[in-house]
């Protein structure tokens, strides 16, 4: 009896025609912010998509075609349209996705915990699940963003351990961090360069066949899982420790009179400088955990790598600072955070999205109402709904009879504020802009007493 063809027995060329005729199957583990468009782009692109996810609700949405991710331009009637067509299904038994499977896609959350060393538990679940079920002549890829080292060092073991296959030999063994930026993942999973990374050759180049036709990319072949994953990770370390280093001058231009925004714009000019701007601080899942993965190697490596973490530190401060202006601009007007009503824009934490993990509005409004502030919040994405055990109100509803507002995410909205209506609208009139959104000459000459981040008084 000849042996059934797998995909390992294939050669890389055939990929495209497989895929486009239908005849692969792939199980995305985690069908989150990334997991989700992941499987519907893949389907589209002809395959049978298997999700799997643990979450019963998440699975139970996308069958009855359902997207939560609406901040997504064109994601939830991709969705819609692939789980119609039959070719999108959603389960909550990861092994059966798996075993019916060409290729397994790892897309589980990987957080830090509370100590700030990397959260594996998920993805190690999902590979010892994934490895239970593997099929030899199969492919597993990890999307997950993990420090480097963690797919040779972690992943394959247990996935080796589960299913008593050898990684590039039995089965492949890929790294393919995701790149994209919530607000805008289908863009850019269409056009930035995928950086794929493997344990052999034939899995190398049968990857990068897969995003090449499925995501119309380029595909940046890196040596080995490791380096792929450090180049994830150094280019969003890289966007960490560019905005620390803005806080951190503009702090002290604060202090020295100097418009640090002035400084940014002049400095702009010079062909070798990138503008980073100062704010209220760094938010989301990716920027606040990545460095994480790094240090963690790092101190395991015997080489602590210093400014990275100091770039943390400096980015998580940014929230107290904020509130310090606060506090200076009441003090202006004869008030203090304590008995005063403060009206905090945005709960996001970056513009555009409904996404709050690890938002920096949130250290805001717990200082601010440790310190005894009443604190009211408006988010256009949020509106009606409960975030930080309050309800979102209407912009109205939290600027009435506020004696401050905070401007704490860069919401376009935000951005044609009518500074005119608001000064009528509010009870005394502060105004701290925590993402430079207004221009200060017109907040000053709307009668605000106004701060900045990084523009002093
Ligand atoms: N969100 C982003 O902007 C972004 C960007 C680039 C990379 N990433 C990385 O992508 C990965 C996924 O992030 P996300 O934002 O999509 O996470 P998410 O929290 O939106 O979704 C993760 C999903 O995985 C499911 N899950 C958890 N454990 C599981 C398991 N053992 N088996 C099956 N399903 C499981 C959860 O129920 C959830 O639905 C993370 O490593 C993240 O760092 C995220």
């Amino acid at each position: 009896m000849r042996a059934p063809h797998t995909l390992l027995s294939f050669s890389p060329s055939r990929v495209p025609s497989l895929l486009r005729q239908g005849k692969m199957t792939i199980a995305v583990v985690g069908l989150g912010r990334i997991g989700l468009p992941t499987a519907a782009i893949l389907s589209k692109a002809g395959a049978l998509v298997l999700g799997a996810d643990i979450n019963e609700e998440v699975v139970s949405s996308v069958n009855r075609g359902r997207c939560k991710f609406v901040d997504e331009p064109g994601l939830p009637q991709m969705v819609r349209d692939q789980v119609k067509a039959g070719r999108l299904q959603a389960t909550t038994d990861v092994r059966r996705a798996v075993s019916r499977s060409d290729i397994s896609i790892i897309s589980v959350p990987t957080p830090v915990d509370d100590r700030k060393t990397p959260d594996y538990t998920a993805v190690k679940a999902a590979s010892a699940t994934i490895g239970h079920s593997l099929r030899k002549g199969s492919v597993v890829v990890v999307e997950s963003t993990v420090g480097p080292g963690t797919v040779e060092n972690l992943i394959q073991p247990i996935l080796e351990a589960e299913s008593g296959l050898k990684a590039g030999k039995d089965f492949g063994l890929a790294s393919a961090p995701e790149r994209s930026d919530p607000g805008n993942i289908l863009g850019n999973m269409a056009t930035v360069p995928r950086v794929v990374g493997a344990t052999d050759p034939r899995t190398l180049r049968i990857i990068s066949a897969l995003y090449r036709t499925a995501l119309g990319v380029n595909v940046i072949q890196a040596r080995n899982p490791k380096t792929a994953n450090a180049i994830k990770l150094t280019e969003n370390l890289f966007r960490d420790v560019n905005i620390a280093f803005a806080n951190e001058f503009s702090l002290l231009f604060e202090k020295l009179g100097i418009d640090a925004i002035e400084v940014i714009n002049g400095c702009a000019t010079k062909y070798n400088f990138l503008p980073h701007y100062p704010g209220a601080g760094v938010g989301g899942p990716c920027l606040t955990s990545n460095s994480y993965y790094l240090i963690s190697e790092g101190v395991r490596a015997g080489n602590i790598p210093y400014l990275i973490r100091m770039a943390r530190e400096i980015n998580d401060r940014m929230p107290d600072h904020v509130v310090e202006l606060v506090s200076e601009a009441l003090n202006e007007v004869g008030k203090t955070v304590r008995g005063s009503r403060i009206a905090l824009l945005g709960v996001a934490y970056k513009p555009n999205i409904k996404d709050v993990q690890l938002t920096p509005a949130e250290e805001i409004f717990k200082r601010i109402t440790e310190m005894g502030g009443e604190i009211s919040i408006h988010d256009p994405m949020y509106e009606g709904e409960m975030v930080f055990g309050t309800k979102v109100k209407s912009i109205d509803g939290a600027v009435v009879g506020a004696d401050c507002v905070i401007i704490a995410t860069g919401h376009k909205e935000f951005k044609s504020l009518n500074l005119q209506i608001l000064a009528k609208q509010m009870r005394s009139r502060v105004l701290v802009d925590g993402r430079n959104l207004v221009d200060p000459g017109d907040a000053i000459r709307a009668g605000f007493a106004y701060r900045g981040v990084g523009r002093g008084r």
